[in-house]
């Protein structure tokens, strides 16, 4: 398949090139966080140019703390941003995949949150993700909506992977506190890319929860970091009121492919596997 891509320097978006390419599909990708051009003049005519069938829109603010700050700009960047996409999509033809949040469901449940649980997003950022979801929604039913967890990926250097964050945090300290109230799912962004291309080949549509298996506190998580490290630094669980932010994240982020099960898609990694073998692949 010929395949357009926003935000194919991220976290994600880079391991979904990369997992095109693997598969035999031709990868177009293309900036939109470019000073100085039409972007949107600009993407139609590398869509037309491309032959593209497919658009994934994977390009976003995802600075959640930032976006809290400035709501405009995040409602620009995310919401405008995507309508504009959306808009293009359909009128050429082509299908649209999104890149959503498990962060859109909100913070009122103590257990995961499936696709049949109601949207109720705490911050600026998870609510400009939920307005996409439904502008997306209400202009075409040919979508693919993927609404992942707490990210991680690539190699040391790349600024958003928490994994390396957290290794470099360890090796110049002896303890680091985190966070025992707050839940989510880890997520490969070399599984969860995968999953996303699989969809598209086999026309998934509509929204799917897609993260890695089985939940964790944010405590259990950075203490797998480390362990799997062999690192000597002490992992001590701390209460959510001792991180100050400015974005009232939700504690509980956490989902189940319940989607994605039911119509027999094989389960993704446990995030406890994936991340070892992420670990032990990244320090070899
Ligand atoms: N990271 C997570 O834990 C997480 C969790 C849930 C959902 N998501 C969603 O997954 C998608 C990919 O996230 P990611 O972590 O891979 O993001 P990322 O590493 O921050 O990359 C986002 C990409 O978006 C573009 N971009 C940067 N700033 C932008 C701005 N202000 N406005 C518009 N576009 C901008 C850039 O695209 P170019 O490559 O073209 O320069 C950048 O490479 C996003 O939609 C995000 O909301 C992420």
């Amino acid at each position: 398949m010929k395949i357009i891509l926003t935000g194919s320097n991220g976290l994600l978006g880079s391991s979904i090139k990369n997992i095109l390419i693997e598969r035999g599909h031709i990868c177009f990708p293309y900036s939109i966080n470019r000073q100085g051009i039409d972007w949107n003049i600009d993407l139609r005519n590398n869509v037309l140019n491309s032959n593209s069938e497919v658009l994934i829109h994977a390009a976003a603010n995802t600075d959640v703390e930032a976006c809290e700050r400035d709501p405009l700009a995040c409602f620009n960047d995310n919401t405008l941003t995507t309508e504009l996409v959306a808009k293009l999509a359909f009128e050429l033809g082509l299908k649209l995949v999104f890149i959503s949040s498990t962060g859109v469901y909100g913070n009122y449940k103590n257990t995961p949150y499936s696709e049949n649980d109601e949207c109720h997003p705490t911050t600026i950022h998870h609510k400009s993700k939920r307005i996409s979801e439904e502008l997306i929604t209400s202009l075409s039913i040919s979508n693919l909506i993927i609404r992942t967890g707490w990210l991680y990926g690539g190699s040391m250097d790349v600024k958003k992977n928490f994994v390396a964050q957290r290794i470099i945090e360890a090796k110049n300290k002896e303890i680091i506190f985190s966070n025992i109230e707050q839940f989510g799912n880890p997520c490969f962004n070399d599984d969860i890319a995968l999953r996303i291309v699989e969809m598209i080949e086999n026309e998934s549509m509509g929204i799917f929860n897609c993260v890695n298996d089985k939940v964790a506190s944010r405590f259990d998580y950075v203490r797998a970091i480390i362990e799997c490290t062999g690192l000597k630094t002490k992992v001590l669980p701390a209460t959510a009121d001792k991180f100050i932010r400015s974005a009232p994240v939700s504690n509980n982020e956490a989902a189940v492919n319940l989607r994605a099960e039911k119509l027999n898609y094989t389960p993704l990694p446990d995030w406890s596997v994936s991340l070892s073998k992420y670990i032990d692949s990244l320090l070899s």
